[in-house]
């Protein structure tokens, strides 16, 4: 099945009057680079004749009264209105005629998308902005008075390279750092390129000091005073930090994720940083993988869910707005298939599993209008990448008419040359550029490659022609020639404002594992306040830096609130007492710290243990052989258990962990990830019971390492273990099917997984219909063709939130079909003892599959729908798509 894709923005047909005045208004006000370099005249056919508008003769007053480049950029909009009344007028005359359908010859040829071009022909542009026509005059015109040098330059992305003067020479002298990028031993001064025209974006560029201070020298110094685009990864906050993105999904909540990627934009904004390499939309099924972190888990349909949540909090709905950034889908495409769990390696998979279970995400984020692509790392199929034409032109912008630019993850352009696919760096860049890489981020190949092969003929000049008009596309969507400069109080800690947002992110971030009946009959959680003396022990119980987990943009250890610091709190407002003892280092051996936190323990009417992997085992080149918990950790565990306290086990980590044992012997399991600022005050909120946990997991947590990659959606094989006793070693009759010796084949936590305080009871799924005629599911594409439905209820006795899961099944269509694929999911919160019932829409993007050609289709077999609260569901209704032929039999 694929998930739900939403309708491609198509681009806007008509342009009214008091639009385009606006715009043209507007345009006036905005175009200080460009007045400079407007061309002698520029020639219209119109259906009244041809029309000429001699731009010298247009502009040049405007110049003279008003128009000093600098007091241009530093004049607000509106004052510019007063002065160009006369102009803007006749400008506006002009625009009419344009979006009459009088276009300019040049610009009507540009404005084009590349996606409309492709032969396919299939898309139309997947972002509205990028299409406009007004915004392709402007490229038209500026590119138009580019030298290839320029050109190439805004093809360029560079570090900051701590340079602290653009005059060369600079390497070696006082004050400079050397901050290059060993693996490209590229020797640039980012400063000399900026004030040059040579540098189009910049990465890691801290501050609105130095983010200003570059901007000044590209657009008060380089020729045509294009301004830099500043990209960084703000991952899951800037300076507020909320869960990493794996946590995050465990919301199921895309709302709140759209809330809080806004959040970050405004935050990071502040910065001058206008462009996040987010969101990370790579499917990852092994968690040995270290980027697993990032993502949004194991599944197609939660995995586009999200990237359209992030897109739409970035981007909003408008670039240009203040406040919005663009985004950077990434990394395109299946990095996270990376075989064995090993960071950077290929991915190789068949074009029906890509499409189905990979490219949904990336693709519903193109769909919701993302301005930038990043090209990953690994091979896919043997090709990588970043010079892969199939991924970046065949289905990027053919299939799905993506109309942003692409940029190449980090020295991923030289990184060809290691893949053995190009001999030199000539090679590596004519490949990377015509597959369909715009701009090559830090391997030094575009500027050093691309004079070279266009002077030779080796490639031809439109091709550089598209991939800057890409870029400048985006750069004028995002309004960067008006306001270039970082705005606003620069936001340079976490805001308090911001700290409820990120708590409430957190909170729903928790999935509750395990919540056994201690002896009194009450489950550990939450905890009572009767149990006076609590000890908190562990390495991540009081561990600043650690809380915020990998990719924490530019958070300040200084904001974050440690789960000892809540709990101090916490003690003290109901009259407890607070035990604390670290036990070991996260990755220790010593069990020095055991015995004074065994006392700790004793002493205690329960214990806390916080446990788990530091920021560092996650993320980029974190790849981990072993998911048990890290050093001595788990000898602490069982010696704090040994003691006969009642535990409570919170686990930190970026991926699932093997936690075994601890699922035998420990009655309260929370697994919280990396949790943000607010790491300890959501904790004690949810352990307190002040708010009941509600997360669902992302992804399978395994038995046994050796059972990766899990998934729930796996395909059947032809001798499932169907009622035998996995728990049990193979004997008479229970050897020759698809299992294990030593561990059975399920997850120990299954994906969509998570209790809560309260319980929930699903009956009656009901279908609206049992049966489609095949003509009818494969027409209307976009409509439901049928509702599930079923009846949840509350069966405990608080208020509590469920997320309500949708999966379906297709049995009997050409190719097999996963076991079970979740198609839909909504969180109901319900009153103790309220009963809801829950529909789920089906249509042909839940229903369909990717048959032999690779098409998306629908056949006539066989469906089961089961909602419930995991993928473990066991609630559930069939109904059938028939043939005519079935259908003409049963008359
Ligand atoms: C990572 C990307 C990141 C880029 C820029 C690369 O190493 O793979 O995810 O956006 O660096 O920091």
């Amino acid at each position: 099945m694929r998930e739900l894709l939403s309708q491609p923005i198509a681009p806007r047909p008509v342009c009214y009057v008091s639009q385009v005045i606006e715009k043209a208004t507007c345009a006036m006000g905005c175009m200080n680079p460009m007045i400079t370099f407007l061309p002698l005249n520029t020639s219209w056919s119109t259906e009244r004749g041809p029309l000429t508008v001699h731009w010298r003769e247009f502009v040049p007053p405007m110049i003279s009264k008003c128009c000093q480049r600098e007091v241009f950029a530093n004049t607000p909009v509106a004052g510019l209105r007063v002065n160009f009344r006369l102009h803007g007028l006749l400008f506006c005359i002009v625009v009419w005629l344009v979006t009459a359908g009088c276009e300019p010859n040049a610009a009507a040829r540009a404005a084009k998308p590349a996606s409309m071009q492709h032969p396919t022909g299939a898309a139309r542009p997947s972002n509205a902005q990028l299409a406009d026509p007004i915004l392709e005059a402007r490229v038209d015109l500026l590119l138009r008075r580019m030298t290839l040098e320029e050109k190439i330059g805004q093809l360029v992305q560079y570090n900051d390279t701590g340079d602290v003067s653009p005059e060369p020479p600079t390497r070696g002298k006082q004050g400079v750092i050397a901050a290059l990028n060993p693996e490209s031993g590229n020797h640039v001064n980012a400063m000399q390129l900026a004030a040059t025209g040579r540098l189009g974006s910049m990465l890691n560029t801290i501050g609105a000091e130095r983010t200003n201070t570059y901007q000044h020298l590209a657009v008060d110094r380089s020729r045509l005073h294009i301004p830099l685009l500043f990209g960084a990864d703000v991952i899951h906050g800037f300076r507020t930090i909320y869960p990493v993105p794996l946590g995050l999904a465990a919301s199921f909540d895309p709302e709140l994720v759209t809330e809080l990627s806004h959040m970050a934009a405004e935050e990071a904004t502040t910065a001058g940083i206008r462009w996040f390499y987010s969101p990370m939309v790579d499917i990852s099924r092994d968690p040995r993988w270290g980027r697993t972190v990032e993502g949004a888990g194991e599944d197609a349909y939660l995995g586009a869910a999200m990237a359209r949540a992030y897109i739409r909090g970035y981007q909003g709905d408008s670039l240009s707005k203040p406040g919005n950034v663009a985004a950077s889908v990434k990394h395109f495409a299946a990095y996270g298939a990376a075989e064995a769990g090993r960071e950077y390696n290929k991915t190789d998979m068949s074009e029906i599993r890509l499409r189905q279970d990979y490219l949904p995400p990336y693709r519903a984020a193109v769909e919701a209008g993302a301005a930038t692509v990043m090209s990953a790392f690994n091979s896919l199929n043997g090709v990588p990448s970043s010079a892969n034409p199939f991924l970046l032109t065949s289905i990027l912008r053919g299939e799905w008419g993506f109309n942003g630019f692409v940029v190449s993850d980090y020295t991923a352009v030289m990184e060809l040359m290691n893949h053995g696919i190009a001999l030199d760096p000539a090679t590596a860049t004519r490949k990377a550029i015509t597959a369909g890489v715009d701009v090559d981020m830090m391997s030094h190949f575009y500027d050093t490659q691309l004079p070279g092969l266009i002077k030779s003929g080796q490639l031809p000049m439109a091709v550089v022609d598209e991939a800057v008009r890409r870029v400048l596309r985006v750069k004028f969507a995002t309004g960067l020639f008006e306001h270039p400069y970082a705005e606003g109080v620069e936001v340079t800690a976490a805001v308090a404002a911001h700290r409820p947002l990120v708590r409430q992110a957190a909170e729903e971030s928790f999935v509750l594992l395990q919540n056994d009946k201690l002896a009194d009959g009450a489950p550990l959680l939450p905890l009572s306040p009767a149990r006076k003396r609590v000890a908190l022990i562990g390495p991540l119980a009081d561990d600043k830096a650690d809380m915020i987990g990998a990719w924490a943009g530019a958070g300040n250890e200084g904001d974050i609130v440690t789960l000892r610091q809540a709990l101090a709190q916490r003690a003290q407002q109901l009259g407890t007492t607070l035990l604390y003892s670290q036990g070991t280092e996260i990755d220790g051996s010593t069990q020095a710290g055991f015995a004074e936190a065994l006392e700790v323990a004793n002493a205690a009417d329960v214990v806390i243990l916080a446990l788990g992997e530091s920021s560092a085992m996650s993320g980029e080149a974190g790849s981990r052989a072993y998911l048990d918990l890290p050093g001595n950790q788990q000898q602490l565990l069982e010696a704090v258990v040994a003691s006969g306290k009642p535990v409570v086990l919170l686990i930190f980590s970026g991926r699932p962990l093997v936690l075994d044992w601890a699922a035998k012997h420990v009655p309260a399991i929370m697994e919280v990830w990396f949790p943000g600022t607010e790491a300890g005050n959501a904790i004690a909120n949810v352990l307190y019971g002040d708010v009941s946990p509600s997360g669902k997991l992302p992804m399978s947590f395994p038995r046994a390492v050796g059972q990766e990659p899990l998934y729930y959606n796996q395909f059947p094989t032809g001798r499932p273990p169907t009622g035998i006793d996995l728990s049990k070693p193979p004997g008479d009759g229970t050897r020759f099917f698809s299992r294990y010796m030593d561990v059975p084949n399920s997850a120990l936590f299954p994906f969509g997984y998570g209790l809560s305080y309260s319980s929930f009871s699903y009956k009656d799924v009901e279908l609206s219909k049992s049966s489609i005629p095949l003509a009818q599911a494969l027409s209307g594409q976009s409509l439901p063709l049928l509702e599930a439905t079923a009846i949840v209820t509350n069966t405990g006795d608080r208020t509590a939130t469920e997320v309500v899961q949708c999966y379906v099944r297709n049995l009997g269509a050409s190719i097999e079909q996963p076991v079970r694929s979740l198609e839909g999911f909504r969180r109901v919160t319900l009153a103790p003892g309220e009963s809801k019932p829950v529909s789920f829409p089906l249509g042909f993007n839940e229903l369909s599959f990717f048959n032999l050609e690779n098409k998306p289709t629908i056949e006539a077999t066989h469906y089961t729908v089961w909602i419930g609260g995991s993928s473990s569901a066991s609630q559930e209704a069939t109904f059938e798509v028939v043939s005519p032929s079935a259908i003409a039999g049963l008359h």
